[in-house]
Order: structure tokens, then C-alpha cells, then sequence
């Protein structure tokens, strides 16, 4: 059963990510044993009170939830209102949960549960890769100490979504991104290749919303902002729940599949800053970073099945 430190920016995709890993702790298929926040949907202390709402909708308890980095190191933060609402979750103005962030920042929690579980550790970034940069620079050490890190950013043959080329996580803090690509560490990356083909569509959102549970309420409130963002891009009603899919490869990789390359990430390029880059040709790599296996097909049914059957779950 792995055991998940859960680093995100809760954000729609987000919450309906801490929902589906809520039922598989229920169901005793994987443990979560903390979460970070970090700037991108949202603030990071926005973040975590979102994720202690949703946790406790979930009646998940006793999951530490840390606050991080506030910024990117080396730009300006942004947030995605656009998608996500001014709250993160769709402004729809939900109750203050009951519990409070953990008084530790979410890059020390990292490096701590790290150290106390030496090879056990699933990091699984689903927002900006701000902490996790900040967890390599706090200790050397960390790659050798954590089992994998699965991460929901980047775009290869995709088109970018947020910029021409460049995905929303890697281009909210390219600099720490590109950090964690050069890391010694086995990461899953989860580009927007694999995620946009399992976009949901009507006839799963009716089974969501036909659902007579808090979760299925909660997941189909906040799903509506989120949908509304998407229709134009998607042309249909419909919605990409991009960070499950990281989630669900964390628990059972055999949903993608994959092609192990080595990544790097646009740092300078006037239109292309924060583009993920992987090095395809079949020459032998010049690149002596560590491939990086990601997910570049995916069983798109299978996804939405087990998604929706962990949310009427709950
Ligand atoms: C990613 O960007 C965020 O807005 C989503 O939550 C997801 O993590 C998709 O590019
Ligand atoms: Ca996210």
C-alpha cells in the first residue's frame, strides 16, 4: 500500500483528487500520510484550508496538512482564477473546516516524513513543483531516501495551457520544476498528453450528479465553475480532472503507458519559458540526467470508472 505525501494547489482537480485518494485510505488501498501546499491555483494557505475541508467532507482525519511556498523562486506568483475561482474552489463559498494547517512548512514536512521513512515515501505533486525544489535544496540526501515521485505537469506532442507550449504546473516555477527533473530520483511525469484524453464528458458528470452523497454534492458544486472553463476548450460540456490521473498512477501505473526520456525545462526562451523539453531522438542521450518515465497514453475509460467509483464511494 504506497504511502502518499500528497503536495498540491487546491484547485477543482485538486479537490476531486483528495476526494478519490480520501476513498482509497477508506478502503485501506493507500495511506496518505501528509499534504503540502504550495502557490498556484491558489495562495498556499487558501490551499490548505481547502484541502481541510475537503478532507473532512471525506471524513478523512488526522492528515497533517502543511502550508508552503508562497512564490516561485525566481518569477512573479500567479494565480488561476480563471479556472478555479478567486477561493480555488469554484467561489463557492464553502464553511471554514474545523482543523488548522500544521505549524511546519510543507518543504520541512517533505524532508521529515522522508527521513522517518527511508524508501517508503510517494511524493505526489499535483501544483507547482516549488516545494519539492525547496525540499532537494533543504537536504541533499532526499533523492535516495523517497520510493517515487509522480508528478501532473508538463506537455510534449500536447499544446500548452497556459502558454503556447507550456503547462500550468511546470510554468508557475520552471526553475524549481527543472530541479526535480535533474534530481537522482524515479519520477512519473503526468503531461497534459495523457491527462486531456480522459476528459470527462456529460454522461459521467449526470452519474456524479445523480449521486445521492455530500461528496457527489460537493464534487458536482464545484465541478460547475470548473466545467464552464473547459466547454469553450473542449468544445462539449466537460472537464479534465488532470491531478486524479497522477493520483491514480501513484496507487496503479498500469492505467498508461509510458516512454522513459530525460526532461528538461525551457528556462530563457522569449515564448517558450517553462516548456518541458524531452530529449526523443534515438541517438544515444547527451543528456546524462536521469530519464524520467512518463505517461504517454492512457486508458481513458478505465480512468473515469475508477474515478467515479471512488466518488460514489464516499
Ligand atoms: C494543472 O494546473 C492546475 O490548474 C490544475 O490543478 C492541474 O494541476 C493542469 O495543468
Ligand atoms: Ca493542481
Amino acid at each position: 500500500m504506497p504511502k502518499i505525501l500528497l503536495d498540491c494547489d487546491t484547485g477543482i482537480d485538486d479537490a476531486l483528487t483528495l476526494l478519490y485518494l480520501a476513498a482509497l485510505v477508506r478502503a485501506g488501498d493507500a495511506e496518505l500520510a501528509a499534504v503540502g501546499t504550495v502557490h498556484g491555483n491558489v495562495d498556499p494557505l487558501s490551499g490548505a484550508l481547502n484541502t481541510l475541508r475537503v478532507l473532512e467532507l471525506a471524513g478523512v482525519e488526522g492528515v497533517p496538512v502543511a502550508v508552503g511556498a508562497p512564490r516561485p523562486m525566481a518569477q512573479d506568483v500567479h494565480y488561476a482564477v480563471d479556472w478555479h475561482g478567486r477561493d480555488g474552489l469554484g467561489d463557492t463559498g464553502l464553511p471554514a473546516p474545523r482543523g488548522v494547517p500544521a505549524d511546519e512548512p510543507a518543504a520541512a514536512q517533505i524532508v521529515r516524513l522522508a527521513r522517518a521513512h527511508p524508501g517508503e515515501l510517494t511524493l505526489l505533486a499535483t501544483g507547482p513543483l516549488t516545494n519539492l525544489g525547496a525540499a532537494l535544496l533543504l537536504d541533499a540526501e532526499l533523492p535516495a531516501l523517497v520510493r517515487e515521485v509522480v508528478i501532473m505537469g508538463g506537455a510534449f506532442d500536447h499544446p500548452g495551457n497556459i502558454t503556447t507550449h507550456a503547462e500550468a504546473n511546470v510554468w508557475h516555477d520552471p526553475e524549481a520544476a527543472d530541479l526535480v527533473f535533474a534530481a537522482d530520483w524515479p519520477v512519473v511525469l503526468v503531461p497534459l498528453d495523457a491527462t486531456h484524453p480522459t476528459a470527462v464528458g456529460e454522461p459521467w458528470l449526470l452519474k456524479l450528479a445523480g449521486h445521492d452523497s455530500e461528496a457527489a454534492r460537493f464534487a458536482t458544486r464545484v465541478l460547475e465553475f470548473y466545467i464552464a472553463a473547459y466547454t469553450p476548450v473542449l468544445k462539449r460540456r466537460g472537464a479534465v480532472i488532470h491531478d486524479a490521473l497522477a493520483a491514480m498512477l501513484a496507487v496503479d501505473p498500469g492505467v498508461c503507458g509510458y516512454t522513459e526520456r530525460p526532461v528538461r525545462v525551457e528556462l530563457r526562451g522569449e515564448l517558450t519559458r517553462g516548456t518541458t523539453v524531452w530529449d526523443a531522438r534515438s541517438l544515444p542521450a547527451d543528456d546524462h540526467r536521469r530519464p524520467v518515465r512518463i505517461a504517454t497514453s492512457v486508458d481513458a475509460a478505465a480512468f473515469q470508472d475508477r474515478l467515479l467509483t471512488a466518488l460514489l464511494a464516499l
